[in-house]
């Protein structure tokens, strides 16, 4: 993940509406914005929070201080962004999402509307669980479809894909394409985002199954439940 920047001093060059340079509208004087970064007048970043280059911070969204946000991200309208959470480059999240502190999301993650992260597995209004957070780790590409939500404590691996309205409390492998309430696996799902296709037993090792994407014919290998990109095997 990049970290953020000097701010621009071309403020003519600043769409109406959106703030370049800490100190100004809401967002704090401490407050770290990468060359290129904007953030929308209506929207809270408190002091000590960092937004990489080029990201855009939307409508009414509340960024505090403790997040670290990377590079050309985008944060939709209403997105909440708790202490000690870290977004890494270039990930999109969606309106209306709240990420709890213990959420750390790797580079390209893709967060659908109004999805849910949760970071107590037990609450109860009249105990205090502040020290009992759990981790929720999205690794590196991955998608997470519209209205699911990640029971906490979970990885969601690299480029899995979570269907609109799952709910997952499990960790989720690479590339696996999760579906229902509770989430299971339905199929895998390419890096670019296609339902891949089984081939078949793959050429000389009977024990991997060769599967295909249709979108791009890129080539994967699949073991038990681990699944790989053909040239990662090389
Ligand atoms: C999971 C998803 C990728 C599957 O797409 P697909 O491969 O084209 O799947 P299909 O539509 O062919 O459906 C295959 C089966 O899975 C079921 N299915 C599809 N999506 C499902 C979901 N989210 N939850 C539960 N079941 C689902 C279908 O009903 C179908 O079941 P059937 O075989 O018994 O009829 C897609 O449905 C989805 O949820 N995408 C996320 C959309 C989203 O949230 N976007 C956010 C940005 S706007």
């Amino acid at each position: 993940m990049s970290t953020a920047n000097a701010s621009p001093s071309v403020k003519a060059s600043v769409p109406p509406g959106m703030i370049a340079r800490p100190g100004e509208g809401h967002v704090g004087a401490g407050v770290t914005l990468g060359a290129g970064a904007l953030v929308h007048e209506s929207a809270y970043v408190d002091d000590g929070a960092s937004i990489g280059a080029g990201s855009r911070v939307w409508h009414f969204c509340h960024v505090n201080g403790g997040a670290v946000i990377g590079a050309r991200c985008s944060l939709g309208q209403n997105v909440v962004v708790m202490n000690g959470v870290t977004v890494g480059d270039n990930a999109r999240i969606q309106n209306n999402v709240s990420l709890y502190e213990g959420v750390e999301l790797e580079d390209d993650v893709f967060c659908g509307p109004s999805m849910v992260f949760t970071n107590v597995i037990n609450p109860r209004s009249s105990v205090s669980r502040k020290h009992e957070y759990q981790r929720t780790l999205v690794r590196r590409g991955a998608s997470i479809g519209a209205n699911a939500t990640i029971v906490c404590g979970v990885t969601i691996g690299r480029h899995a894909f979570i269907g609109a309205g799952a709910v997952v409390t499990r960790d989720v492998p690479d590339f696996a394409l999760m579906a229902g309430v509770p989430a299971r696996r339905i199929g895998w799902m390419s890096e670019a985002g296609h339902r891949l296709d089984v081939v078949g037993p793959h050429a000389g090792d009977a024990t991997a199954e060769e599967l295909r994407c249709p979108g791009t014919g890129r080539r994967y290998l699949r073991r038990g439940d681990m699944v790989t990109p053909v040239e990662e095997q090389q």
